[in-house]
């Protein structure tokens, strides 16, 4: 199956900015065997759904409300989102549950948002330095999908992919060993196993998240049980992203 290989910009790139990333990106730009994913800031979704037309890069959003269109300054929604270009939503970044307060419930809502409105979702989960150091990791992820995933049914499993970021690799240069996360993905599976199915548990796609640069790409991408990779600040060059999906694929 072809690796997932998606770019997380976070708050970094005007518009103009990913006009002339998309520029570069393009110009070397083939017909991966990878499934390309650019997470985008809003300001730059409909720019980008325009220069990717017919292409075979996918766009998505970095949060999402989990309300509908109503009295919610500053907020958007998923129909804003869906009509904008995406067809994904990150939701739950370590970033908005530390920085934004998101707790899983409001995760929970904001999955069953966007899949309303036709988006996909890449759920973020992951354990803090605290968890990790006292042997918590595994059920920290275990809360953290059974409350995201709370409600949904089986087939809309399929629109989702979960993202393994353990939070202190994020940013930090540091990355977890590839047995740490093979033991990840094994928990995160045997938990959908036991909530939807053993073949949900199968079919779901997981990637990994967290300090991935060229030299450490092609490792993570091929752990048992991992679908693909999420790549942060080093998605922001083009022409380091691009080593980062040639490494994949
Ligand atoms: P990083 O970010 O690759 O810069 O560590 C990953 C992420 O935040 O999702």
């Amino acid at each position: 199956m072809a690796k997932i290989v998606i770019a997380n910009f976070k708050m970094n790139k005007t518009e103009s900015e990913t006009k002339d990333y998309l520029i570069s990106f393009l110009s070397k730009f083939e017909d991966y065997k990878a499934e390309l994913i650019l997470a985008l800031p809003y300001t730059s979704l409909s720019l980008a759904k325009f220069m990717l037309e017919g292409r075979a890069v996918a766009i998505s959003a970095q949060n999402i409300s989990e309300d509908d269109e109503k009295g919610a300054t500053g907020e958007i929604s998923g129909r804003m989102l869906a009509g904008s270009g995406a067809s994904y939503v990150i939701v739950g970044h370590s970033e908005r549950r530390t920085k934004f307060k998101e707790n899983n419930k409001v995760i929970n809502q904001k999955i069953k948002n966007g899949l309303k409105n036709g988006l996909s979702i890449i759920l973020c989960v992951g354990e803090s330095l605290a968890d990790r150091n006292t042997m918590k990791t595994l059920a920290t992820l275990k809360v953290q999908i059974e409350e995201a995933l709370k409600g949904l049914y089986e087939n809309e499993l399929e629109n989702i992919i979960i993202a393994y970021e353990p939070v202190w690799a994020i940013g930090s240069g540091k990355t977890p060993s590839p047995k740490d996360v093979e033991l990840a993905v094994k928990s995160i599976r045997k938990v959908i196993e036991e909530d939807f199915s053993p073949k949900a548990s199968e079919q779901i796609r997981v990637v990994y998240g967290g300090s991935i640069n060229p030299k450490n790409a092609q490792k993570f991408a091929s752990i048992s049980g991992i679908n693909g990779i999420l790549v942060g600040s080093a998605s922001l060059d083009p022409n380091i992203f691009m080593q980062i999906i040639n490494a994949c694929v």
